[in-house]
């Protein structure tokens, strides 16, 4: 029998298969019907100081190979979303909360919160591609991402993963200086930077006009991302964008993955992608003679 049991900082995971940020983890009830259909761990929405409604509508498309939105970071705030997240550490779950802020002060805040209310770890969301002045701005420069990551990492106990974008000119540089400010872990990517014009009405779909890309089509785009930090840092990488099948997840375990996260695929296959996944990780594994995660990650960096 496959063992699929993975560690990431001191997470300790039935299976290497996380919810990502975003997708069906408005309130506990969501979170928890990821974690009973096979999730080995949820990230939560990504949560600011204040209640935010977000961009007016369309904010979501789907195109022919992934989806495209721009939904504006909506959330209803740290404080009332803090109720959410005790009700669902009453169930065994593990929780990672992701949070996003336009300066190092309400990382801070929020970090300390998150932790407060339960969270395992925490997701610094410094890679939103549409949240203006939340998102790409931090997450491009080097300098501010270390600054934030080390000054998070000084005030919480529990694990600080940085998640990236692949929309930078290096990801290493970006990678190292959350490395280097103590991060516990790197997730990439976040969305791509997309755009899609409607060419009968001569203008964008998006209210917002641009928005980030998911789902299948990124997925050479974070397997790009992941392979080339992962011969360049120490800590580890889970990786994120266009995972739908178990051999998804074995083409980022191989680029140095330890984990992958699930968002657009729960849209293409249903909630119960985590389970299906898994199964198709042991089946392939099985297939090929791995008897444990540890043997296949990083096999294919060279
Ligand atoms: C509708 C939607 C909302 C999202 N919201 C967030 C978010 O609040 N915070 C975040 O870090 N990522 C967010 N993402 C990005 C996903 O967490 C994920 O990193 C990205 O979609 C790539 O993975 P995928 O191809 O499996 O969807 C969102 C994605 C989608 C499609």
């Amino acid at each position: 029998m496959v063992n699929l049991r993975t560690t990431i900082a001191s997470l300790n995971l039935e299976n290497p298969t996380i919810l990502a940020s975003g997708i069906m983890d408005e309130d506990a009830g969501s979170m928890l019907r990821a974690f009973n259909n096979g999730a080995g761990a949820v990230v939560t929405k990504s949560i600011g100081i204040k209640p935010k409604p977000g961009y007016p509508n369309p904010t979501f498309v789907e195109l022919e190979h992934g989806i495209l939105n721009a939904m504006g970071l909506p959330n209803p705030g740290i404080d009332e979303f803090g109720e959410e997240i005790i009700k669902l550490k009453k169930s065994n779950i593990t929780v990672i909360g992701s949070i996003f802020g336009s300066d190092v002060k309400e990382f801070l805040i929020l970090a300390e919160k998150m932790q407060e209310y339960g969270t395992d770890a925490i997701e610094l969301n410094m890679s939103c591609p549409h949240a203006k002045g939340y998102g790409l701005e931090i997450g491009t420069d080097p300098k501010m991402l270390n600054e934030i990551t080390t000054k998070v990492k000084a005030a919480v106990e529990i694990p600080v993963f940085v998640k990236i974008s692949s929309n930078v000119s290096d990801i290493v540089k970006i990678a190292q200086a959350a490395e280097d400010g103590n991060a516990d872990g790197i997730v990439a990517i976040n969305s791509v930077k997309a755009i899609k014009i409607d060419i009968e009405a001569k203008m964008p779909v998006l209210a917002n006009k641009k928005g980030g890309y998911s789902g299948k089509a990124i997925k050479p785009i974070g397997i790009r991302s992941v392979y080339d930090i992962a011969s360049k840092i120490n800590i580890p990488i889970i990786g994120s964008g266009g995972v739908t099948t178990g051999e998804d997840a074995i083409e980022y375990f191989m680029a140095g993955a330890t984990a992958v996260q699930i968002g657009s695929g729960v849209y293409y296959r249903g909630i119960d992608i985590f389970s299906k996944v898994c199964k198709e990780i042991s089946t392939w594994m099985e297939n090929h003679g791995y008897s444990k995660m540890h043997d296949i990650i990083g096999v294919a960096v060279q």
